[in-house]
């Protein structure tokens, strides 16, 4: 059977108001480009028509603005999960014009394909590769793009000329079967591979096929700075100790790494530390930082759901994939993200916290308790099952106006139980085997900038004597202190 192949613009008419559209790709690394934007002047003109048009969209992680914002400013989006970081999606969902729902980004395909959620009626993927008999290669991010595919009726494939045929042989594409009959997921080393080079769809549910030319639409990192410097520092600082304890074997664990600049820094000054020795990654997103790490041999394999590198860090991988294509193999973030696999392999997770209290709970994802930033994304798929879990912050926000640390978080993501360091550019706080008044000790005295130490003693000499000491008219004081001033530097505990 011939592949359909067509405009972007007659594939958006395969989509329908109401219908469940699930993206492949994970971040903008292999997101949809041309038919989302498609979908989007769409929903425009039946809007300006009258005509209601909205649709649910289902992702794998983040998007790239074709998607994610241009589906957000034709307010096209009913439902929207698990994840985004578009500044105009969070206008959106923020304003309450899109359902948002934050989630643990291993759960997503077992929740669709368990009913607790619609099933995809669309999938739109992104290939380098799709054949008549209905195999279909990703790009650069998988995703949740194997459910996608197997559960939407109809498939739209962008077949992106910029990502070649030869990352065929990059992904491992496997999907668990769901209980009762799951058995243990196969993987007990990072560079293990258990499924196929490729998804394998009945050809007849592939309706249209667009070929594209779009490099991904990766931001750019920003440059190391002071603070990030001396996070890693201290990152790679409390490895080394805890290798010569005798915790961290001798031939060190795998590490995951999390989204965003810090998380980019951070595994940069790692990797740049030669007393830790060459490792390797089990973790959801690859960043820029490993790409040089691993040509100068520090990052020896790295397991995970997405290359959300830069244009040119990209371009390195293609024109060199002999050499990169055994020490990279990408997953269905429902393998990259387990829990099983995550305890199985010993993970050491470093993820970055918006904001933590002095007892150690962590909101990686709402701005004063409200406004939701991004979302949790994998980040509590791999704290929980760490074998040693490491939050790491700047001490201060916004020139010192907000202080990473507070009485009590305005929202909680990662409890007490789960997080075991934090670490800031002025020290580590270990919190392993510590009461809670003892981590309070802990954090003000290593993770605290010295300006906030004394605004966090005296808030915990307004408190009660008690297992977890609280002031509930204080609690909140620095956060209704930023609200009011813009500086939580002014809070008075009276
Ligand atoms: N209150 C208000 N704003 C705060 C803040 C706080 N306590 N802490 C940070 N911010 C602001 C920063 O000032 C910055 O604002 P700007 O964009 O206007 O400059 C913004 O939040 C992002 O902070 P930045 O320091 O650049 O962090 P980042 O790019 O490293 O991202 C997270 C940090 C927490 C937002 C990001 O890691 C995230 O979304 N995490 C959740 C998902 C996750 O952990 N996934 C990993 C699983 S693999």
């Amino acid at each position: 059977m011939a592949l359909p192949f067509m405009s972007a613009e007659e594939a958006a008419k395969f989509v329908h108001n109401g219908d469940v559209v699930g993206c492949g790709g994970f971040t903008p690394a292999g997101a949809p480009k041309d038919v989302a934007t498609a979908i989007a002047k769409m929903a425009e003109q039946l809007h300006a028509e009258g005509k209601e048009f909205k649709i649910d969209i289902y992702t794998g992680a983040s998007t790239g603005d074709s998607c994610d914002g241009a589906l957000a400013r034709a307010h096209a989006i009913n439902h929207r999960t698990p994840y985004q970081s578009n500044k105009d999606l969070r206008t959106e969902l923020n304003s309450q014009n899109a359902h948002y729902f934050d989630m643990h980004l291993s759960e997503l395909a077992q929740n669709i394909r368990y009913g607790f959620l619609p099933k995809p009626t669309v999938a739109l993927v992104e290939a380098c590769e799709v054949t008549e008999d209905g195999e279909i290669v990703p790009t650069a991010g998988v995703g949740n793009m194997p459910t996608f595919c197997h559960m939407a009726d109809r498939i739209i494939v962008e077949l992106n000329a910029a990502m070649p045929a030869t990352m065929r042989g990059m992904h491992d594409i496997y999907e668990p079967l769901d209980p009762p009959l799951r058995r243990e997921i196969p993987i007990y080393k990072p560079s293990d591979r258990i499924g196929s080079d490729c998804i394998k769809v009945d050809p007849k549910k592939i309706v249209a096929v667009v070929r594209t030319n779009r490099p991904n639409e990766v931001g750019k990192f920003s440059d190391l700075d002071e603070t990030t410097k001396r996070i890693g520092d201290n990152v790679a600082l409390f490895l080394e100790n805890e290798m010569k304890a005798g915790r961290i074997p001798a031939s060190f664990l795998p590490i995951q790494s999390g989204v965003g600049n810090i998380a980019n820094a951070v595994l940069g000054a790692l990797g740049e530390n030669k007393d830790i020795p060459p490792f390797e990654m089990y973790t959801e997103v690859i960043q820029d930082s490993v790409v040089g790490l691993m040509k100068e041999g520090r990052v020896k394999f790295a397991s995970g759901c997405s290359l959300t590198v830069g244009a040119d860090k990209l371009q390195d991988i293609i024109d060199h994939m002999d050499f990169f294509k055994d020490k990279i193999v990408l997953r269905p973030q429902e393998i990259s993200n387990n829990p099983e696999i995550a305890r199985r392999l010993g993970l050491i997770t470093i993820n970055t916290a918006i904001e933590a209290d002095i007892y150690g709970n962590i909101n990686s994802t709402h701005i004063c308790g409200t406004k939701m930033m991004n979302g949790i994304g994998g980040s509590g798929d791999f704290t929980r099952n760490a074998y040693v879990s490491i939050y790491t912050t700047p001490s201060t926000a916004k020139d010192g106006a907000i202080s990473s640390f507070v009485p009590m978080v305005s929202h909680v993501d990662h409890s007490e139980h789960s997080v075991k360091i934090i670490i800031t550019e002025h020290g580590i706080a270990d919190l392993r085997g510590k009461s809670p008044i003892e981590r309070a000790h802990e954090i003000i005295n290593k993770c605290v900038d010295p300006q906030y130490r004394p605004m966090l003693n005296e808030y915990l000499a307004k408190c009660k004597t008690a297992h977890t000491p609280h002031n509930l008219d204080f609690a909140t004081a620095m956060h209704r202190e930023f609200l009011k001033s813009g500086d939580m530097r002014n809070t008075k505990f009276e």
